[in-house]
């Protein structure tokens, strides 16, 4: 048995964790592994393979970041240039009809001839099974070739927290640590200069990473996109906390959430999934400055960004990643494809892959109102 392990989408503490978990777990079996160099594009074109054994996976626990590199390489992608030329067409005379047509087969011919590169590297380079690291958009593909008959497992990761069916996914626990050290950290110069002191969070979609990471670092207000809150709402109980000798407060803001009332810059340049930059909307800045305007109250702005998922994983991270990496060399050892090893509750569950991708888990309201009892 040859097993080809990669590692895709953004990284996260804990994919170090969990390769050399897969390895250790795999060598007890006398399986092969054979990492796959940087996501998807590793089997795209020429494959990109390292080869991993126990020995060359020692010392890289505590290591952040993967080892295998990772890329946001996504197979079925459509040409993104085509798709513009197609989206103008949309507007044009009737005529455009058989031009659309020919662009259309271009199109899936485009798909088809990437997605065969990666049938074609599975086979040339005997890879009996797949354990794909990632989270939604990489494990929508690992779901895809499932379907075209490739043997495949997944493993949760995500610093955003946002997969449906698992409780923890690899890296979370992490990144949540980070803005929680941080937040102790603006505490001391927030009260001296009694400031607010505005922390965008990463997170997408979803506010989990915001919502723990201030919950845990006594945040005095919370910003996640599921709840919908107006500057006027932020800057009310700001006022009113300051009004009863708190002289600073701390405010964390997920970076895809904004009170429905602050004009944040638009952005057009997304990835090969299809998600927008959003480091490039200044949200953090454009919060503070509307809270100064709405309280008077001199406010800064700290944006953590990658800092979050950078460095070593935390204890969490390092033991769910063993536990998930283990649990998938035994679900490729008993021939089950197809399968997600996740948390739920203490235990790790094998659960369908397709159910780990349909929708987003986001925060769970009964924490947010636990949060503001602290606000
Ligand atoms: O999905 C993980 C994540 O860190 C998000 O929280 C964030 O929006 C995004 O990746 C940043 O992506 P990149 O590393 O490509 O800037």
């Amino acid at each position: 048995m040859r097993i080809g392990v990669l590692t895709g989408g953004g990284d996260c503490p804990g994919l170090n964790a969990a390769i050399r978990a897969i390895v250790r777990r795999a060598a007890q079996y006398n399986y092969e592994v054979v990492g796959i160099k940087n996501g998807w594009a590793g089997l795209l074109g020429e494959a990109d393979l390292l080869p991993l054994s126990t020995k060359s996976v020692a010392g890289i626990l505590p290591l952040g970041g993967t080892i295998l590199g990772t890329s946001r390489t996504n197979p079925f992608q459509r040409d993104p240039q085509v798709d513009v030329a197609l989206e103008k067409l949309q507007f044009s005379p009737d005529g455009a009809q058989p031009l659309i047509e020919q662009l259309e087969a271009y199109q899936a011919a485009y798909v088809q001839r990437h997605t065969q590169q990666v049938l074609d590297n599975i086979k040339q380079h005997g890879l009996d099974a797949l354990i794909v690291l990632g989270g939604k958009d990489t494990l929508s593909v690992a779901e895809r070739f499932h379907r075209l008959g490739v043997p495949v497992v997944g493993l949760p990761k995500t610093m955003d927290n946002d997969l449906p069916e698992t409780d923890y996914c690899i890296g979370f626990d992490s990144a949540v640590t980070r803005l929680m050290d941080a937040l102790d950290d603006l505490h001391t110069t927030a009260m001296a200069h009694h400031r607010v002191i505005v922390v965008e969070a990463m997170g997408r979609d979803t506010g989990w990473v915001a919502l723990e990471g201030g919950l845990a670092g006594g945040a005095d207000y919370i910003v996640t996109p599921e709840i919908p809150c107006s500057i006027e709402d932020v800057c009310k109980h700001l006022q009113a906390r300051h009004a009863s000798g708190r002289n600073f407060s701390i405010v964390v803001v997920s970076e895809k959430a904004c009170p429905s009332d602050v004009p944040v810059r638009p952005v057009e340049q997304k990835d090969a999934f299809g998600h927008v930059r959003l480091d490039r909307r200044e949200l953090g800045e454009s919060v503070a400055k509307a809270i100064e305007r709405g309280t008077g109250i001199e406010s800064r702005t700290v944006v953590l960004g990658h800092l979050q998922r950078g460095g070593s994983p935390s204890v969490f991270d390092r033991l769910l990643a063993t536990r998930v990496g283990v649990a998938a060399v035994d679900l490729v050892n008993a021939g089950r494809f197809g399968y997600v090893p996740v948390l739920q509750g203490n235990r790790i569950v094998p659960v369908e892959l397709e159910r780990t991708v349909a929708g987003t888990k986001t925060v769970d309201l009964d924490l947010y109102e636990l949060a503001k009892l602290f606000f």
